[in-house]
């Protein structure tokens, strides 16, 4: 019978964390579902030897592939292969990201994106509750922003009603407004949005925190691809989605973990409640993009190559399990064709729209593009 194990995490200069799981489980993919980047490319084969971890607690013996990976002197202090261990009993993980060759810092760089803003913010009076005629708030908000949509979060919402008392005359409010459509939060202080961008690679994931209000980017992070313990390209990781009942949601979950670890990080840099993105602008080949939004891939793997979708597709962020707030819209780039996808349309759009210049693109990621 399954039975539930806490597993302790230790890591040198984090504030480590408990995890829960059940005995069976493989030690390097319960890591991996909670965020953790363990070293590892070789799809948990025992092959690379990279995903050393030093254990105390109760897994198996050690296996061959151990034996050949871990010195003498390693095994005598704990250490084990986490893609070889399967939990068996409480564990402490003790995560030396230096020996695993894992880096925290970000690979990329700052550019400078600054663009026009998206957003703008707006004061607006709400008229108080009229005793003899009473009105619901969210018609108040409605009347006083004519033509605008009011995609208030329910939090947001709750917030406001705090402030609308009976007796008070009437509220002001600032309304932060994106593009000169929607009314996305209204609050008594200055309200600043911000958006997320983000590169899904086969091999890592790049990540920008943008202020939407000055278009700045305000901080920048990536991780390895973490679904590289299912395989180590996108040919071996559809062969994984198909040949497993569960194979899909497993790889979509590797993918929002890390997406929320990374925009905690960055929330957590610049002092904001992740609460306050209201929209990811999301661009990666095909076959990552299906992941994500668990869309069955299978066209992808074989002739004519055609997935489920290839348009811009608009989605709600929390319903992917995405920790942003209410409203915030996740928006995936239109993909040019079966493998080369929206991330080759990001760089296009980089470029200057008019110009008698020419230019070669040239994208040298696990796939080549050029354009
Ligand atoms: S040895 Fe390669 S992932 Fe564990």
């Amino acid at each position: 019978m399954l039975e539930k194990v806490e597993v302790v995490l230790h890591e040198p200069n984090g504030p480590g964390d408990n995890l829960w799981t059940f005995t069976g489980k493989n030690l390097l993919e319960v890591l991996t579902m909670n965020g953790y980047q363990i070293g590892g490319y070789c799809a948990g084969q025992g092959s690379c030897g990279k995903c050393k971890v030093r254990l105390a607690g109760k897994v198996n013996p050690l296996t061959t592939s151990e034996l050949q990976h871990l010195l003498p002197s390693e095994i005598k202090l704990g250490y084990r292969l986490a893609c070889c261990c399967m939990v068996q009993g409480p564990l402490k993980v003790f995560i030396d990201f230096q020996d695993t060759g894992i880096s925290k810092k970000p690979l990329g760089r700052t550019i400078d994106t600054k663009r026009e803003s998206r957003v703008e913010t707006r004061k607006v009076f709400i008229p108080g509750i009229d005793i003899d005629s009473p009105v619901t708030l969210y018609s108040r908000l409605a009347k006083a922003l004519p033509g605008y949509q009011i995609k208030l979060g329910i939090d947001n919402l709750n917030e406001l009603s705090k402030m609308d008392r009976i007796g008070r005359p009437a509220l002001e409010l600032n309304a932060l407004i994106l593009d000169q459509r929607a009314v996305i939060y209204m609050g008594r202080d200055e309200c600043g949005a911000y958006g997320v961008a983000l590169d899904l690679g086969t091999t890592s994931l790049f990540s920008a925190l943008v202020n939407l209000q000055t278009g700045a980017t305000v901080a920048i992070d990536s991780k390895p691809n973490m679904q590289r313990i299912y395989g180590a390209d996108v040919v071996s990781r559809l062969s994984y989605c198909m040949e497993n009942s569960e194979g899909l949601k497993t790889l979509q979950k590797v993918l929002v973990n890390t997406i929320n670890s990374m925009m905690e990080g960055m929330c957590r840099e610049v002092k904001i409640d992740p609460k306050r993105i209201s929209q990811l602008s999301i661009v990666g080949n095909p076959v990552m993009l299906h992941f994500l939004m668990g869309l069955n891939p299978a066209g992808l793997a074989a002739s004519p190559y055609i997935g489920l979708f290839e348009d811009e597709y608009v989605y709600n962020a929390q319903e992917l399990g995405i920790n942003t707030g209410n409203n915030a819209e996740l928006v995936i780039l239109p993909q040019v064709g079966g493998f080369i996808g929206a991330d080759t349309i990001a760089c296009l759009i980089t470029l200057p729209s008019v110009s008698s210049e020419r230019f070669l693109l040239l994208d040298i990621g696990t796939n080549g593009e050029i354009v």
